[in-house]
């Protein structure tokens, strides 16, 4: 596995970067933490949404579209029901939300391997820049790949095949790693071999046809994989 020609393609929101992190605004704006995680939850979850929508209608909007749109039906009845001013300070934080705690000393160690690291995910081409460079990991990424250049969004397998073409890389050479079933079966779908983050065990796999190549706990046992 340690040839100079492995391709890794690592995803971003729910993979390296917590998008999670907004909870403690949320908190501060809802008072219960509970609250502040169920809305937390709901905005990522009706995100996704909204990006497989989009793409099945033929329809494209940008994540960042899709993000405050999200928002803003969360933000559909009191007490979460921001002001303007507010819901634009929660979209800001959105670009400075941290890394995962272990994300760091992973790509450190998978970076030492000679492999070359591609950031590849649903979200714009300048919004990742940003939120890769706040949250230090830019630097690990030969490029940043967004779904936006073919305007759709994972799982379409078109927008793995404009990762492999990015990369210049074969979909047998090439690895995903991510943490969302979803996208693990896009890529698989095209023949790329694929890490599945379990970062919730209470989170299953898709029963379809599928599977990762390899399921993991955390971002230190995905570095084993690479580097063993
Ligand atoms: C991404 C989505 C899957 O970063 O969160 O592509």
């Amino acid at each position: 596995m340690r040839t100079p020609k492995t391709t890794l393609a690592f995803d971003v929101y729910g993979t390296l970067i917590d998008t999670a992190g907004v909870v403690a605004a949320l908190q501060k704006l809802l008072g219960a933490r509970a609250a502040a995680v169920a809305f937390s939850d709901q905005w990522r979850a009706k995100q996704l949404e909204y990006t497989f929508r989009y793409a099945a209608m033929g329809r494209y909007r940008d994540f960042r579209v899709c993000t405050r749109q999200a928002l803003d039906y969360c933000c559909a009845a009191p007490p979460a029901d921001f002001d303007a001013a507010t819901r634009d300070r929660l979209m800001a934080q959105y670009l400075h939300l941290p890394a995962f705690d272990d994300v760091l000393a992973g790509l450190n160690r998978v970076a030492e391997s000679g492999m070359k690291m591609y950031a590849f995910s649903n979200g714009r081409a300048d919004d990742l820049q940003l939120l890769l460079t706040h949250a230090g990991l830019r630097a690990y990424f030969a490029a940043v790949v967004s779904v936006d250049e073919v305007s759709s969004f994972k799982p379409d397998p078109a927008v793995y095949r404009r990762f492999l073409k990015r990369a210049h890389a074969t979909a047998e050479q090439s690895w995903l790693i991510s943490s969302n079933p979803f996208d693990i079966c896009g890529a698989r779908a095209i023949g790329m071999r694929a890490v599945w983050l379990r970062c919730n065990p209470a989170v299953a796999f898709d029963p379809w046809e599928f599977a990762a190549t390899h399921e993991v706990n955390n971002f230190t046992a995905m570095a084993d994989i690479f580097t063993a």
